[in-house]
């Protein structure tokens, strides 16, 4: 296996007697994108900051782009480029001018700088913009100058912190082409979000934050089979082929209108063979079998304890 991107062991940051981060292991292979979601406060950009290098940990290590953050940090900051959860566009100049700012900081040439500004410009749909005072840019626009401005610097791990916050769903799908296309180039993205959809959407693997510790991390689909809510749906046609089956699973939730069964199950396979040998040796075949997994918002409000936990819904299939 090749080294990861990220590797974080037991992270740790107090701010007085207020512990932000209390332990935070964290892996992300190279080539990958990898979220951290949690709710307001939960210390996603506090997490940003340490593996950026722009605050200090107060215990634990890690190790971004092969380099120790704490021992080397020059090194870190050369292999990185950070997109951070307010802009760093500077409004009264344009967004031009903000591009060849950032070329003048990666020490680029003028030649050069002119043409790595050209060419973002152009791929982030900016070039009629460019010479406008980056003020009169609207959310998206600024958003995407943003990203453009870290790009310059040919960073290998990108970090984004919520990037597509306040933006509109079109703005957020072309964002997330954006995202895509950076891991299709070999770029490793580390991405914070608060909408759980675009973490499901993007992220090879997500992390959620809760109190300080990495309440679980998996993949969308292991994450979402960490909470109850999933169930086998089996819809019937037949009214006395319904009936039937009803009376041979009593543990279903029935509904009379529909002429549909649930099952509780976690959808896995396992639990789905035996649904399955189950309702063969009971003779019952339905007409459509569907799997519904929970989504990834039963996951976070399981998890973080917030309020409006969905209970109902999984009630329902009780
Ligand atoms: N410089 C600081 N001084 C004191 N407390 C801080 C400082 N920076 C962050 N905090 C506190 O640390 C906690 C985590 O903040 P952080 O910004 O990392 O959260 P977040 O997950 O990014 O939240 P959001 O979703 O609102 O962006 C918060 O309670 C915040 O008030
Ligand atoms: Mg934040």
């Amino acid at each position: 296996m090749t080294k990861p991107a990220i590797a974080a062991n037991g992270l740790r940051k107090s701010y007085g007697d207020k512990t932000v981060l209390d332990g935070v292991d964290l892996i992300v292979p190279e080539g990958t994108i990898f979220s951290l979601l949690g709710p307001n406060g939960a210390g996603k950009t506090t997490t940003v900051q340490i593996l950026s290098t722009l605050i200090s940990a107060g215990g634990g290590q890690a190790q971004v782009a092969g380099h120790d953050i704490a021992a080397d940090p020059q090194a870190v900051r050369a292999a990185i480029g950070v997109t951070g959860q307010f802009s760093a566009v500077d409004g009264l100049i344009t967004g031009e001018e903000n591009m060849l700012l950032m070329a003048d900081l990666h020490h680029l040439s003028k030649q050069e700088g002119r043409r790595v500004a050209a060419e973002l410009l152009e791929r982030f749909d900016l070039v009629e913009a460019a010479k406008k005072p980056a003020s009169t840019y609207s959310g998206g626009m600024k958003r995407r100058l943003d990203i453009a401005m870290t790009l310059v610097g040919k960073p290998r791990i990108i970090f984004l912190d919520e990037p597509t916050t306040g933006l509109d769903p079109r703005s957020r799908h072309n964002m997330w082409g954006i995202i895509r296309e950076l891991v299709s180039d070999g770029v490793t993205v580390f991405l914070t979000t608060q909408y759980l959809e675009e973490a499901d959407e993007l992220a090879d693997r997500i992390a959620v934050l809760n109190d300080g510790r990495i309440a679980a991390e998996g993949t969308a689909a292991e994450l979402k089979r960490l909470v109850p809510g999933g169930h086998v749906r089996l819809r019937f046609t037949d009214p006395i082929a319904y009936q039937a089956a009803s009376l041979a699973l009593e543990q279903a939730n029935q509904d009379d209108d529909a002429f549909t069964l649930q099952i509780p199950s976690d959808g896995s396979q396992r639990e789905l063979r035996s649904i399955l040998d189950w309702l063969d040796s009971a003779g019952i075949e339905a007409d459509e079998l569907t799997v519904h997994t929970p989504d990834l918002d039963d996951v976070f409000f399981a998890l973080t304890g917030g309020a409006g936990v969905p209970t109902q819904s999984k009630e329902a299939v009780r």
